[in-house]
């Protein structure tokens, strides 16, 4: 089957998508952009997902590509042109088309790249964990705005995979951890508090996180937002990562050391549970 991207107001063939050379997300990484995932057919988590698309254009001051609901029927498009069932949907916005030049083009639309593809849940990966490694973050200071510069999680996550391990947690210069290169950090401390850092400008604010929060809090679990070191991660009771893509991970070892024995603790078990039955929901 061959798969079809939606590119400013068109439908056309994937393989023949293009964008111009002047496209400030080519030239600057001047875009912002949303991952949601599809679950048999649904999106999960949609309103928060494009809530935060909003949030990113008004924090990138770039104006809406169109309205929500013609946002929503082109995602839904792309779905059913591209049959996904499972999987995720991929939309792009960024200041559009103009000869390079810092300032803000006068007169640019903003351009608008939807695509979609099928991508069934790691259960396996889900049920063994992941190791991960610790690295320096070296990213920029708004890390709150979902944009398409991703250059130093691209370098820390090629640095994890081929230090042996799966993803890194990025760590600030006082030593607290900030997340994942593409998911969010949460530990579970000895006194089996659930840990995960506040949504400041330090890390993106995942809906997934946000999903897990709300769960946790319904369970009654006891759920702190605040930074949490290297060395407190390093003798957590269990550890996992949150996103898009990952749902609910378990970390296992963190910079060689196992964690919780090396297997998913129960509680990171529990949430996972939860957060299936939630993307499950209709
Ligand atoms: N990434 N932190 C970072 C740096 C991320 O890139 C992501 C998501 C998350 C988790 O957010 P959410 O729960 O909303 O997916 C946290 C997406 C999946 C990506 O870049 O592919």
């Amino acid at each position: 089957m061959s798969r079809i991207a939606y590119v400013n107001g068109r439908y056309i063939a994937h393989r023949a998508a293009r964008v111009h050379i002047e496209d400030r997300g080519y030239q600057f990484a001047d875009g912002i952009y949303e991952v949601v995932a599809v679950r048999r057919g649904h999106l999960v988590d949609e309103g928060p997902h494009l809530d935060r698309l909003d949030r990113s254009l008004g924090e990138m001051r770039m104006a809406a590509p169109m309205g929500r609901a013609a946002l929503r029927h082109a995602m839904r498009e792309v779905i059913r042109r591209n049959r996904v069932a499972d999987g995720i949907v991929y939309l792009q916005v960024t200041r559009g088309v103009a000869p390079r030049g810092h300032a803000f083009p006068k007169g640019a639309a903003p351009a608008l790249v939807i695509t979609a593809k099928r991508l069934a849940p790691n259960y396996a990966q889900m049920e063994k964990g992941i190791a991960i490694v610790t690295l320096p973050d070296i990213r920029w200071k708004r890390r709150d705005i979902k944009t398409v510069n991703l250059t130093a999680n691209v370098l820390a996550k090629q640095q994890a995979l081929d230090a042996g391990a799966y993803d890194a947690w990025l760590v600030d210069e006082a030593g607290m951890v900030n997340e994942g290169t593409a998911s969010n950090a949460w530990i579970v401390t000895r006194a089996k508090e659930l840990v995960t850092h506040a949504p400041d400008h330090s890390i993106l604010n995942g809906i997934t996180r946000l999903a897990v929060k709300r769960l946790a809090e319904t369970k009654g679990y006891r759920f702190v937002e605040r930074p949490f070191s290297k060395s407190e991660a390093l003798a957590a009771e269990e550890a996992f990562v949150t996103g898009t893509t990952s749902w609910v991970t378990p970390v296992v070892a963190i910079d060689g050391k196992p964690i919780g024995g090396g297997t998913a603790g129960p509680l990171t078990r529990a949430l996972q549970r939860l957060y299936e039955a939630h993307a499950d929901e209709p």
